[in-house]
């Protein structure tokens, strides 16, 4: 949700600051604007829409070497030019990512102001101003902010006059970048990355001061803070496309590596697996909470959970969750899954449940992000930075996290023995084989992506990966879609199933394989052109107009294959329909507002 980032140095920041926010692009990209420091005054110019537009109208060899930069993600205001970031009231000049709950109450007592924007940013613009007009000293106004201020909030702010950064953070991520010609802020790694691999984390309250040879960090209560420099351990190029026409395909095409990087590091051998899952064995209920994808998983890891350690898994929305009653047993786990681990509704369950004196687990892909930090206890996929806004690969790497947390409760329960690691091993050359012929997925995209509406079925597992592969589709592609558990269709959608109406049914479960075979014939006799991908031949040709076959795994690792191919029906549906596949309208990467 928005992207900030800053520059100050010996090198002109407008090239830096600009290609800082087109790596940030992600969070948001409603509107780009830029705020830099000439000849002691700060200059403004901000557009509507990407920051191509912003390049455009923007001189990039303007003689500045100070300045801050804001891409948005509308959520208080319309996107347009005056909405768009930098905010300037008085002295101040600010970039802000997160949502100031307050605003209302603010604007009301900040009554001699006049505001010009909808937002909730100006506020602050003019709330700093104000404390800075009373207090003199810009450190004294960052100490005193979270007295006013409720809600999350990264700011990066200039002081007419002056040549430095300030920046401060709460519930919003924040890092700051240090280089040999110059420092940085930022709302993410990628954005410095150009430049350094060197950054500071900013935790919440704490405030920075940044110069062109310096930076210095307070605490929340104003002391010099001292920080371990950390170095962003993946390459600049990990972050790129690498000559891959999207982030999407890239990142699909990432998975056998970033799969088996996940599962190396738990199941090297048994020691380890038992090292990292330690006590997970005590808790006889435990709910996993996430969003979007992070909840889908959820629903496969409550299958295999349940089945192979025996433990009763609850599954929820982090919206729905934190504002609903919890009957919790004497050894319950909160497990919440998040790839960015800022999620806004994600991470107020996590508190939520620490609050209430519950063990909390968290999976998580972003290092050092606000749920890694706050949770008991991180289990940490091995995904790599996920640029596309759509995620795949970190998907891919919770649903094998999950995976591995129900293997080691088989095997400390002795439903399992370690002879399962074995179907682990070949997960990479299996995925290969897939990504090394996309045909099927390709001619499947090319007869549906004219249609309006596409259903998934399945059941159980494979009702979960319908789920997901339902929203994938739906988010890059706008093609409506719903996943429905193959059971139900019949108790009322089935009447929008008419002559043509795609139907992609997935069957993995030997169990329930027949069962969901006659939902599939069903649809198929009210006229549904019906696409089936499944692991076992079928033998009835008159179930299916096209049939995707992937090869028969353990149900802990077989999901993956079906995904990796529905990701890939996604991509390219998006792509024939010329979607703007990394960046879908109205998204944004990372959910930071509730
Ligand atoms: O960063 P998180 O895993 O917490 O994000 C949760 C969802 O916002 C995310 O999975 C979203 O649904 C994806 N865009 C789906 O592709």
């Amino acid at each position: 949700m928005c992207g900030i980032v800053g520059y100050v140095g010996k090198d002109k920041c407008i090239p830096r600051i600009l290609s800082g926010l087109e790596s940030l692009e992600y969070r948001g990209y409603d509107s780009a604007g830029i705020a830099y420091v000439v000849n002691n005054l700060v200059k403004i110019t901000k557009k509507q829409g990407r920051i191509s537009n912003l390049k455009e109208n923007i001189n990039i060899d303007e003689e500045s070497y100070v300045g801050i930069g804001h891409t948005r993600w509308a959520t208080h205001g319309k996107p347009c030019q005056v909405n768009s970031h930098p905010h300037r009231v008085g002295k101040v000049t600010i970039v802000h990512n997160g949502i100031i709950e307050n605003y209302e109450t603010l604007k009301n007592e900040l009554s001699d102001y006049d505001f010009v924007s909808e937002t909730d940013s100006e506020v602050v613009a003019a709330l700093v101003d104000k404390l800075y007009k009373e207090e003199k000293d810009v450190k004294h106004v960052l100490a005193k902010l979270k007295d006013y201020l409720i809600g999350s909030y990264a700011l990066g702010i200039l002081i007419e006059g002056d040549d430095k950064i300030y920046a401060i953070r709460k519930d919003s991520p924040l890092i700051i970048g240090v280089s040999e010609n110059g420092n940085f802020i930022a709302s993410d790694v990628p954005a410095i990355l150009e430049y350094t691999n060197l950054y500071y984390l900013i935790l919440n309250n704490e405030f920075a001061v940044l110069s062109k040879d310096d930076v210095v960090i307070y605490d929340e209560n104003g002391q010099i803070s001292t920080k371990n420099l950390l170095t962003f351990e993946g390459s600049r190029e990990a972050a790129m496309k690498n000559g891959y026409e999207h982030y999407m395909l890239k990142e699909i095409y990432e998975q056998p590596k970033v799969i088996m990087d996940t599962i190396k590091e738990y199941i090297s051998d048994v020691d380890t697996l038992k090292e990292k899952m330690n006590g997970l064995e005590k808790y006889e209920e435990i709910d996993i909470v996430g969003c979007g994808s992070a909840y889908h998983v959820g629903l496969v890891g409550k299958s295999l959970i349940e089945k192979y350690g025996h433990i009763r898994v609850n599954v929820d929305i982090a919206s729905e969750y934190r504002y609903s009653d919890h009957i919790y047993k004497d050894n319950h786990l909160v497990l919440v899954i998040s790839q960015s681990g800022e999620t806004a509704d994600t991470l107020a369950v996590l508190r939520k449940a620490k609050e209430d004196g519950i063990d909390t687990l968290a999976i998580v892909n972003v290092v050092g992000s606000s749920i890694a930090r706050e949770a008991d206890k991180v289990l940490y996929i091995k995904a790599g930075v996920e640029i596309a806004v759509a995620t795949t690969k970190a998907y891919s790497c919770q649903l094998i996290m999950l995976s591995m947390i129900a293997m080691y409760l088989g095997i400390n329960s002795g439903r399992l023995d370690e002879s399962i690691f074995e179907e682990y091993k070949s997960l990479d050359k299996l995925i290969n084989d897939i990504l090394d012929d996309t045909s099927d997925t390709e001619s499947v995209a090319a007869m549906i992506y004219k249609n309006k509406d596409v259903f998934y079925l399945g059941r159980k597992i494979d009702y979960a990966i319908c789920m997901e592969s339902s929203l994938k589709l739906k988010e890059v592609s706008y093609l409506h879609s719903e996943a429905y558990a193959a059971g139900e269709l019949k108790h009322g959608t089935i009447s929008l199933i008419e002559s043509g109406t795609p139907v992609i049914s997935i069957i993995t479960e030997d169990d329930i394989r027949l069962k969901t075979l006659s939902n599939v014939k069903e649809v198929c006799a009210r006229g549904a052109l019906s696409i089936v991908i499944t692991n076992e031949e079928v033998l009835d040709k008159d179930v299916y107009d096209k049939l995707i076959l992937v090869p028969k795994l353990h149900d802990l690792v077989g999901s993956i294959l079906v995904v990796i191919k529905c990701q890939l029906i996604a991509y390219y549906v998006a792509k024939l329909n010329g979607c703007d596949i990394d960046k879908p309208r109205n998204l944004a990467k990372s959910v930071t507002v509730e």
